[in-house]
């Protein structure tokens, strides 16, 4: 695997490649990997013939300093997991590198980052949009992998990619979860054993949640009180920061549930701030991110 961390060397490296009629693959993460992170791996690289990952925990889309500053760093182990997946290519780049001084430019995703993740952490989908658009820019994949655990995170790039014109594909990965059902998240490992056994009720609201629409709840007020109710009694150590329903793929709240939505929520632990989602067709009785390939 060859690591670089100078954006000018790895775009360089990279231009070479595509030159030669190279199919690029791209994983964005910010590293701390987990089985999640693998999956889009293995995914981009049965696409691609050279697969690019980058870990970059990006300072930018942090609203919080400390959540920055805890945030799971776990360089060795995450180099020999990607080596054992067998990337091509490592692209490790520095705050400074990406953000130099006298660094101006920022991209935003009018709207869809108005609830929800947008509305709680400000400035969060800025960061986000500005080094993902970055990152494309120095890497130009043909195409690039996103999770649907950030299913807010994946429709705002689709959305940039679209209006920016730009010249790749978004593969979307169903989320990926633990047996128990919670979803896999580089901030699960800060939870006490307290906080990430009651971290399964967020999974057992959503499936709430839908059992609720698919037999036929169409008001969201009721879905979200039951949901509530459950995080209250089964996670009284999370403090929910919102339960949302959203049509797709614009994410504005619904008055009535109809057509795809997302059903989504997060919860505050003491030691991390836990998100999950469900995109739901109710009417054809289908969780689009539980399985998609
Ligand atoms: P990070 O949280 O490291 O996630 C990197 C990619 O892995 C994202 O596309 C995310 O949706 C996906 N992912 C994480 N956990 C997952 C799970 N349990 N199931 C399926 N996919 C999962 O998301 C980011 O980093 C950053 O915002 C980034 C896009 C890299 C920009 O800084």
């Amino acid at each position: 695997m060859l690591v670089f961390e100078s954006p000018k060397e790895v775009q360089l490296f990279l231009k070479q490649l595509r030159g030669e009629g190279k199919v690029i693959g791209f994983v964005p993460t910010m590293g701390a990997l987990h089985e999640g992170h693998l999956r889009l791996i293995r995914k981009a690289r049965k696409e691609s013939d050279v697969t690019v990952v980058s870990i970059f925990v990006n300072p930018i889309q942090f609203d919080d300093p400390g959540d920055f500053q805890r945030y799971p760093r776990t360089l060795h182990e995450d180099r020999y997991k990607l080596e054992m997946e067998g990337v091509q290519v490592l692209f490790l780049p520095s705050p400074e590198g990406m953000y130099p001084p006298g660094y101006s430019t920022f991209v935003e995703v009018e709207n869809l980052d108005r609830y929800m993740e947008g509305a709680h952490r400000p400035g969060h989908f800025r960061g986000v949009a500005t080094v993902v658009l970055k990152l494309f820019n120095i890497v130009k994949p043909h195409f690039a992998v996103f999770g649907l655990k950030d299913a807010q995170q994946y429709y705002i790039v689709k959305r940039m990619v679209e209006d920016l014109n730009l010249d790749l594909e978004i593969v979307p990965h169903e989320t990926v979860r633990e047996p128990d059902g919670l979803a896999m998240s580089s901030r699960n490992r800060l939870l006490s054993p307290e906080s990430r056994k009651q971290a399964t009720a967020l999974y057992r609201a959503l499936k709430l949640g839908k059992e609720m629409m698919f037999s036929g709840e169409r008001d969201p007020k009721r879905i979200k009180a039951e949901m509530e109710k459950l995080l209250r009694t089964e996670a009284p150590l999370g403090k929910i920061d919102y339960i949302e329903i959203a049509s797709l793929p614009d994410l504005q709240p619904v008055e009535r549930v109809e057509g795809k939505v997302l059903l989504a929520l997060a919860v505050r632990f003491p030691e991390a701030r836990l998100i999950d989602n469900f995109i739901l067709i109710p009417e054809d009785g289908l969780v689009w991110n539980e399985r998609i390939d």
